[in-house]
């Protein structure tokens, strides 16, 4: 008998086909997420739950006792949606898909930097609504971004990768903070400099980028206090997960000018973006993108499947979190 899983969103097609050769496959074919009750009931009549960061699974969604479901492998590297200790008691194994989207995560962080700095999102509504009067020189001035200062807030693989596309591409200094000590020698290759504090990294740089994982450990990391210590011309660009600004204190940041801009790709409670970050000219957001290229989601679901096969084998699991 092959095991029995359920994929709870659309996949990548590929993906989808080697699945359904593999085991026994429930799809969902109108990408519909599943509501908290379809989740619960999914524990009862599935081995494996295969789920995505557009899927919440709190504590209270996973079953009393006697669940059929042995492992959820996500499509992700993040994972803050799971409650993990909920799967641990449980004994539910949980996987993640780390390394294939960091390239394409770090590409689209320099992408906000560039796009918020250079106002190219305001450039381009302004060309379309017909309300471009031609080359000046005081039009939509923005700010430079080559040889100015990059802040990483969490040097992982990501934060790396963003780091280096930035210093040897623009030849941008690197400062960041990360709670355990770097020391290797990529940081060392680009010059970047661990800064004993958040506060320390804020102050010091002209775009802040945030590549920590989401969740309870980094909630509110960047709160009102934090966004002070940001210079008054930086920009904050997030394409970690949106509970790791508070949203409300980065509105009145933006509103007030206390910050130049914010280049958004995740927020609180998506897929809802508050209407008042969409007034603002001085953001640029982004329907979490991050590792959206055809590549990339075909390479993130393949891990899953690597990850299942090992799991369904009895082999030891690649990308185990739980
Ligand atoms: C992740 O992998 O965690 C992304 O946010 C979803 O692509």
């Amino acid at each position: 008998m092959k095991p029995r899983l359920i994929v709870t969103r659309r996949w990548p097609a590929a993906v989808e086909a080697l699945l359904a050769e593999r085991f026994d496959t429930t799809l969902n074919t109108d990408d519909t997420p599943l509501s908290a009750a379809a989740m619960t009931s999914a524990f009862a009549d599935f081995d494996a739950i295969l789920a995505t960061v557009s899927d919440r699974l709190p504590g209270v969604v996973f079953p009393e006792s006697a669940a059929r479901t042995r492992i959820i492998a996500n499509f992700g590297v993040g994972f803050s949606h799971i409650d993990v200790a909920a799967a641990r008691d449980r004994d539910i194994v949980v996987t993640n898909t780390p390394g294939v989207l960091t390239d394409c995560t770090a590409d689209l962080a320099l992408s906000l930097i560039l796009a918020v700095a250079r106002r190219t999102g305001e450039g381009e509504r302004q060309l379309r609504a017909g309300e471009w009067r031609g080359w000046s020189p005081t039009h939509m001035a923005g700010a430079k971004v080559s040889g100015k200062t990059l802040g990483i807030v969490g040097m992982g693989r990501i934060g790396k990768a963003t780091a280096r596309r930035a210093h040897f591409g623009f030849g941008m200094k690197i400062v960041f903070f990360n709670r355990s000590p770097i020391d290797d020698d990529e940081t060392r290759a680009m010059g970047a400099v661990q800064m004993p504090t958040l506060e320390d990294a804020l102050a010091a740089s002209d775009f802040v980028s945030l590549h920590c994982p989401g969740g309870a450990e980094n909630r509110h990391l960047i709160d009102a206090r934090s966004l002070r210590s940001m210079k008054r011309g930086a920009f904050l660009i997030n394409t970690a997960r949106g509970d790791v600004i508070d949203q409300d204190a980065l509105i009145g940041a933006l509103q007030r000018r206390e910050i130049a801009g914010a280049g958004l790709d995740v927020f609180a409670e998506e897929p809802a973006v508050p209407e008042a970050l969409k007034q603002l000219e001085n953001v640029v957001l982004l329907p979490h993108l991050g590792s959206a290229t055809e590549e990339t989601r075909v390479a993130m679901g393949m891990k899953v499947v690597e990850n299942l096969t090992a799991f369904f084998e009895g082999r030891p699991v690649p990308d185990r979190v739980a």
